[in-house]
């Protein structure tokens, strides 16, 4: 039997390692420490327990290893990779943005498109939907698929992946940017102004996704703003909430990858060098 390990007892770590046990797989979920997660379906009385095993104890090497760390975290597990990795490992990076993969060399490994929504609070996760993860379709993502499909994880294998890298990319960019700049949840997009510098951001995202071979239809923009105006109006972001945290955000590989595309393109992308300005000097510190 496989041996599957899941770094990150976060949102997203919990709910595959729940869906992993649930398959009844050897699921082995690790956090910085010993002890335990519960993760908590939203609006129903559902809800799983599960044991998080500290990584500096962990001795198995993984089969498959996936990895739910924020990008802004990959730097501390670095050290712990070897062990938990054999020859053939297979690395799932579920995070957003991109560019990870190439600054930080992780052998055998597959980002995910991740669509897990969820939150966690202390020890509690609260599962809101989804359990989908986008990978490029390949031999090997291909084998995993098969090696799952007792978990109601829903791996979904593209051979158009990079589209929909940058599809997530983009609509990330203008959401995670206005509601943390502002310090504010969904609520702003009720302000034209607002909206309008999403649609701007949007329409950026997409000049520097055709730069790169990746052309969608001008019809995007409304279909992403339609998405945003879905939020309740409560909602924060993941940058929302790392920002009124006080915690790093993932401008890096999310802002910054974009921007530094821009820039290699020779592009005019004013509105997000205006707002990736603004995030990096926001986590500025003396
Ligand atoms: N949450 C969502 O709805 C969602 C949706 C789509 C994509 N994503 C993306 O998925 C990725 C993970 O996000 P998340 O929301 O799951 O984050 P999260 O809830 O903060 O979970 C990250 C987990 O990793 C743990 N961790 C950090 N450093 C570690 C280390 N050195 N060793 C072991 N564990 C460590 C954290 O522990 P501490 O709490 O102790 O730091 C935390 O439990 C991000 O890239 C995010 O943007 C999230």
């Amino acid at each position: 039997m496989y041996t599957f390990g899941v770094i990150g007892p976060g949102a997203v770590g919990s709910v595959i390692g729940e869906s992993l046990q649930n398959g009844g797989y050897q699921v082995t979920l690790i956090g910085r420490e010993a002890g335990s997660v519960c993760v908590e379906r939203a609006g129903t009385t559902e809800f799983a327990a599960l044991s998080v095993e500290a990584i500096s104890e962990v001795k198995t090497a993984f089969d498959y290893l996936f990895i739910a760390v924020k990008g802004t975290q990959l730097e501390g597990i670095m050290p712990y990779l070897d062990k938990l990795t054999h020859a053939n490992t297979v690395c799932i990076l579920c995070q957003n943005g991109y560019g990870q993969l190439e600054e930080f060399q992780i052998p055998g490994a597959f980002q995910a498109v991740v669509y897990i929504s969820g939150q966690k609070k202390a020890d509690v996760i609260t599962h809101f939907r989804d359990r989908i993860l986008i990978l490029p379709e390949n031999n090997v993502t291909k084998k995993l698929k098969e090696v799952i499909t007792e978990s109601n994880l829903d791996l979904q294998l593209r051979s158009n992946y990079r589209d929909e890298v940058w599809y997530k990319l983009i609509v990330n960019l203008a959401i995670n940017s206005v509601t943390a700049l502002s310090r504010n949840t969904a609520l702003i997009l009720q302000e034209e102004k607002v909206r309008k510098l999403c649609e701007n951001l949007i329409q950026e995202g997409m000049t520097i996704a055709a730069a790169e071979g990746i052309h969608f239809q001008e019809k995007m923009v409304e279909e992403i703003m339609h998405i945003y105006a879905g939020y309740p109006l409560y909602m924060g972001t993941s940058m929302y909430y790392d920002m009124i945290e006080g915690k790093t955000m993932e401008i890096a590989y999310i802002q910054g990858y974009l921007y530094e595309k821009s820039k290699e393109h020779h592009l005019d992308t004013p509105c997000l060098d205006t707002v990736y300005s603004l995030l990096l000097a926001s986590e500025m510190r003396a």
